[in-house]
């Protein structure tokens, strides 16, 4: 079966890619590297270099696809602040463009990769999915717009499901704060924290690929939260991540950053109903392994 990943060279994509090629799919990979180095492309796919962006480059990737995992984004809410204009070109332009091209060739599903970010600052946790959806930031925006465009095709008859991740952790990840703080904390520098009070559901990496690789399989009809259904402070992070590395001075606090989401955690009752997937007991129970790992890539 022919599959598509944009953003199969990002973090998720690649651990996406790798569960799909050992499968024996025929998976063709569509990124244009912003965020991600042509080495990262799994030796098994078909790598397309482009941009979601251009609709030609989208239509011509998923000639004969069956499947369209979508995960092509700017995908953080800082990258979003710097460049609005990026992120809603991307986001919401190229998100239309990959409905359209899974329209016309014929696509059986397309799973769109959203955020925790659509639901902004929650009144109350855990968050289920029929909170209101309140972005308070270009990147929860984009994808919310985003959302919207996957709503009305699947209204019009085209198989689109919604993922809404929460924080997605694992090997491979930059930019973010697991590997920025493991980063720090392994040459002996404090960890810089904005703010401290935040509570962050963390989710492993294999766990998002799990879900993706079952919403491709059936139709949820409505976004689905994949999260570990646990709030960590960010202040726990820091312990967990000095404990692994005693060389690691305290953590500096500074100033938070107003357009973070202060606290989320998803209500995972439907992930276990509708993809049959079962939270972790210790979200972050894959820390010292990425730890290991970070740094023999280093
Ligand atoms: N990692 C998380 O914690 C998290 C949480 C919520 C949602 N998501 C979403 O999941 C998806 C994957 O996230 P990720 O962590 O792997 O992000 P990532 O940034 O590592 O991967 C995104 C990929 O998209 C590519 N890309 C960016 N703009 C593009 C464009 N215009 N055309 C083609 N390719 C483009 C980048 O080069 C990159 O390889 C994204 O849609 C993201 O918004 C991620």
């Amino acid at each position: 079966m022919r599959v598509v990943v944009t953003g199969g060279a990002g973090f998720i994509g690649k651990h996406l890619v790798a569960a799909l090629v050992a499968r024996g799919d025929d998976v063709v990979v569509l990124d244009n590297l912003r965020r991600a180095r042509r080495e990262a492309v799994h030796p098994g796919a078909t790598f397309i270099e482009g941009d979601i962006r251009d609709p030609e480059t989208v239509a011509r990737a998923f000639d004969g696809a069956a499947r369209v995992f979508h995960l092509a984004a700017q995908s953080n809410v800082m990258g979003a602040l710097s460049d609005a204009r990026y992120s809603f070109t991307t986001n919401v332009v190229g998100t239309f463009h990959v409905l359209e091209a899974a329209t016309a060739a014929g696509v059986e599903r397309v799973v769109f990769s959203s955020s925790r970010e659509v639901y902004g600052e929650p009144g109350a946790v855990p968050v289920c999915e029929d909170a209101p959806l309140l972005a308070k930031n270009p990147y929860g925006a984009s994808k919310l717009a985003g959302e919207a465009y996957c709503r009305t095709w699947h209204c019009a008859g085209t198989g689109v499901n919604i993922l809404r991740f929460a924080n997605v952790y694992g090997p491979g990840d930059t930019g973010r704060v697991i590997p920025l703080w493991i980063e720090r904390a392994a040459a002996g520098l404090p960890l810089e924290v904005f703010g401290g009070e935040q509570v962050i559901d963390f989710v492993p990496v294999k766990l998002a690929v799990r879900a993706l690789l079952g919403a491709a399989e059936r139709d949820l009809g409505e976004p689905v939260n994949i999260g570990s259904g646990q709030g960590t402070t960010l202040l726990g992070l820091a312990a967990r991540v000095r404990a692994l590395y005693p060389r690691c001075p305290s953590v500096e606090i500074r100033p938070a950053r107003s357009a973070e989401v202060v606290r989320f955690v998803a209500d995972v009752g439907r992930m276990r109903e509708v993809l049959g997937i079962e939270p972790p007991d210790d979200p972050l129970a894959g820390l010292a392994d990425l730890a290991a790992k970070q740094a023999n890539a280093a």
